[in-house]
């Protein structure tokens, strides 16, 4: 079994990329595990052209393929997002916007094989919940539309930089075993 672990925030090195490092670790035991990071790829914008509600293809090629090629070889998908400005980082949105030919709102659409499982972890430096609710709110639409199935998810609030993640593992280690 394949799981893909998705850093969706433009920083390599910070606390969302310390927690995709955990999850990477404590799955590898179970599973052959590939993570990357939204930064590592380059992608145009949507330009909402809509020629994929007609051909279930972008007309653009790019990195997007080669995200969704991670995407199609997986079996377990675990999104890592911090919030920014209350919700997903803009690179992270900039791709869910060019996954609209695999979206299941228009025929014909593109489509991963069935089957796939999705989890969510959500981070910001503030101290409360709701606001890691509406940034796996916004994975878990997008899952939904790909038709991966929600899980699981994890809020953790109070985190900014890497430093912040250590005292969290055990919560991040829990969360992984449900996995
Ligand atoms: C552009 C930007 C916007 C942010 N907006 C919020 C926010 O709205 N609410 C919040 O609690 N934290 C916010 N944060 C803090 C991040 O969620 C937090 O620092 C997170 O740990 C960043 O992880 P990263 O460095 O791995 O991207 C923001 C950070 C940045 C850089």
């Amino acid at each position: 079994m394949h799981a893909l672990v998705i850093n969706c925030s433009p920083v390599k090195t910070g606390a969302t990329a310390e927690i995709c490092r955990i999850v990477s670790e404590e799955l590898a035991s179970r599973y052959s595990v590939k993570s990357i990071c939204i930064d590592d790829y380059d992608f145009s914008f949507c330009r909402g052209c809509r020629t994929c509600h007609e051909t279930a293809k972008c007309v653009m090629e790019d990195d997007v393929a080669n995200i969704m090629d991670e995407f199609e070889a997986a079996d377990i998908i675990v999104s890592v997002s911090p919030s920014y400005w209350a919700d997903i980082p803009g690179q992270f949105k900039a791709f869910i916007d060019r996954c609209t030919p695999w979206c299941n709102t228009h025929e014909p659409h593109a489509s991963l094989s069935p089957g796939k499982k999705g989890y969510s972890i959500a981070l910001r430096t503030g101290p409360n919940m709701p606001e890691c609710e509406r940034v796996i709110s916004s994975i878990e639409h997008f899952y939904g539309h790909l038709e991966i199935e929600c899980c699981g998810k994890l809020g953790l609030p109070a985190v900014e930089f890497k430093e912040n993640v250590e005292p969290r593992k055990q919560e991040i280690i829990a969360f992984c075993r449900e996995i």
